[in-house]
């Protein structure tokens, strides 16, 4: 008998700290999260990356597909002409999913929503016939606020003939570098979250409750055991440098535990030819062993690889 006390006691103190645990995760909520409004990190962010980085059932194997473009755009889609003004876009191609905020103008928060839906016409946009969407500014209710323009509803503007318009220097492959980021487990060193304290001072300043609305995955990693990377392209924006390091870490950081990713190079390089990576190896150990003087040089990247998505995506952590 006393030892089914004692275990009506256990059960209890169980009850009691289960029941108490989740009565303060459902009713104490000490944010709404759903009333937090899109900052225009997050308006931007979800717009370059798209729908998800994470798995899916459009991408089970993460390998980018289906994602947006950022396109800086110079000349006029329609009649090829100069722009006056130069503007960024985010053009989905036909079949490419939309973020969360369009498919749920409601995340975006008070008035961008109401904006986006009246001025920008985003309930306009068909995932079949693709669309091209831009950042404006208005004012709701005496606030300057920003909200989304879809520029297919409103100008006309067909994904096709921006990228037909746009130099491939000015396309930014962020989306499919995020995907990247999670399939090769970037997350498990880096992280995308400095934190207050010293971290602001090295890696810049932490995000805005705001900064992820319509975000899946937000990587933002746990254990960190290399540097932060949320703003790591406004301190390392060199190409030359990230190429280097990607392909191999030890070209620059000597120490680096970082792994070789030159496998996202593929089989070609820029100018079509077969990579050989068995003769690089080669070459960078001769170089290791003091039997060269410079090690061998990194392979320019096809424009549709892999890595370059990788990139274009660290360049836009700013
Ligand atoms: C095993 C842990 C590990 C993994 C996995 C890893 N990194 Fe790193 N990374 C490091 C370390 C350590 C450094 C700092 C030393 C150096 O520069 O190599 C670093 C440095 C970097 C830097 C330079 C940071 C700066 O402050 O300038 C970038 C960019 C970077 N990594 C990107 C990536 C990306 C993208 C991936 C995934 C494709 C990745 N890393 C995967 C450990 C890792």
């Amino acid at each position: 008998m006393a030892g089914f006390r004692e275990y009506k006691i256990g059960a209890r103190i169980f009850g009691l700290a289960l029941g108490g645990s989740m009565t303060i995760t459902l009713f104490f909520p000490s944010i709404n999260i759903a009333s937090t409004s899109s900052t225009d990190v997050a308006l931007a962010k979800q717009l370059a990356v798209g729908h998800e980085t994470g798995f899916n059932l459009d991408d089970p194997l993460l390998q980018g597909k289906n994602k947006p473009y950022v396109v800086y755009l110079k000349n006029d889609p329609k009649t090829n002409q100069p722009l006056a003004q130069a503007m960024t876009v985010y053009v989905y191609p036909a079949g490419a999913p939309f973020p969360a905020g369009i498919i749920h103008p409601r995340i975006l928060g008070e008035g961008i929503e109401q904006m986006s839906v009246e001025q920008g016409h985003i309930t306009d946009a068909r995932k079949d016939a693709g669309a091209v969407f831009a950042l404006d500014k208005g004012v709701y209710q005496g606030k300057q606020i920003s909200f989304i323009n879809d520029l297919t509803a409103s100008k006309g503007w067909a994904p096709a003939d921006v990228m037909r318009v746009a130099k491939d220097e000015d396309v930014s492959h962020a989306g499919k570098g995020k995907t990247m980021f999670v399939r090769e487990g970037c997350w498990w060193c880096h992280t995308l979250l400095p934190e207050q304290t010293q971290d602001w001072q090295v890696f810049g300043a932490p995000p805005m409750q705001g900064d992820f609305n319509g975000e899946s995955p937000t990587a933002f990693g746990s254990d960190r055991k290399a540097p932060d990377l949320l703003h790591v392209g406004s301190r390392n924006s060199s190409k030359e440098w990230l190429m280097m390091h990607f392909f191999n870490p030890r070209l620059v950081q000597p120490h680096s535990i970082m792994p070789r990713f030159d496998y996202l190079w593929g089989e070609k390089d820029a100018s079509g030819n077969k990579i050989d990576y068995v003769k690089w190896r080669a070459e960078y150990t001769e170089y290791t062993e003091g039997k060269r003087v410079t090690p061998p040089d990194v392979p320019s990247y096809a424009s549709d690889s892999e890595i370059r998505s990788l990139v274009d995506f660290m360049l836009s952590l700013k």
